[in-house]
């Protein structure tokens, strides 16, 4: 497999940022928000067919699919309460990484099991198309899969492991990506109920 160019169309991945006690930090604050904004399992639009990965968010806004579409909305879809304010972690971990002047308006929390998987996808939902996404992996390693601007397009395979960070900057915004695995018991970094698993924190601007 080629080596993956860190800086290429924009993408970039920063193999481990957050050092263990700012990992550490961040899983706190998520099962905070979990206690708040409880998770929910998306299903896919039209069929109803349920992801493999649960979801909540931070933010002013919340990513949710469910049988009527993708969208993004400002509270919960079972609770109807607004979601968690973002945490200052992230928007601290924002302005350091993505190069945007504006905060961004919505966090999705992906929570992994061992057998999860995120089929490849364009992150299409938004109307900020410039804003770059900015991604945090916590817990067990993943195999990441980054493709090109077309289905089609060639791909690369590579691990994230916890504390890694990564970009999808300029052209790389609108590649498809997605998640082929999960290493099981890769990282101790996560508590009971989510070990083995992974947690994957996605920045976005919005609108
Ligand atoms: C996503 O593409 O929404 C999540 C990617 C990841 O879990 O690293
Ligand atoms: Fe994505």
């Amino acid at each position: 497999m080629p080596a993956l160019q860190t800086d290429c169309d924009g993408f970039r991945l920063l193999p481990g940022y957050l050092k263990r006690d700012q990992q550490n930090a961040l899983v706190k604050t998520v099962l905070g928000a979990l206690e708040a904004a409880p998770l929910f399992t998306p299903a896919m639009p039209r069929s109803g067919k349920p992801l493999s990965v649960q979801m909540s968010n931070f933010g002013p806004l919340g990513w949710i699919a469910d049988r009527t579409g993708y969208r993004y909305q400002p509270h919960h879809p079972e609770t109807g309460t607004p979601w968690p304010a973002m945490p200052q972690q992230l928007l601290d971990l924002w302005t350091a990484v993505s190069g945007w002047p504006e905060p961004p308006q919505a966090c999705l929390i992906n929570i992994y099991g061992p057998a999860s998987r995120l089929g490849v996808h364009v992150d299409a939902d938004e109307d900020a198309r410039d804003a770059p996404v900015v991604s945090v992996s916590l817990g067990d390693r993943a195999r990441f899969r980054l493709g090109g601007p077309l289905r089609n397009s060639p791909t690369h395979s590579f691990i994230l492991s916890s504390g890694d960070v990564v970009v999808l900057g300029g052209a790389s915004r609108r590649f498809f990506h997605g998640i082929d695995r999960i290493y099981p018991g890769t990282s101790t970094l996560l508590p009971g109920h989510f070990s083995p698993g992974r947690i994957n924190l996605t920045m976005r601007r919005v609108n």
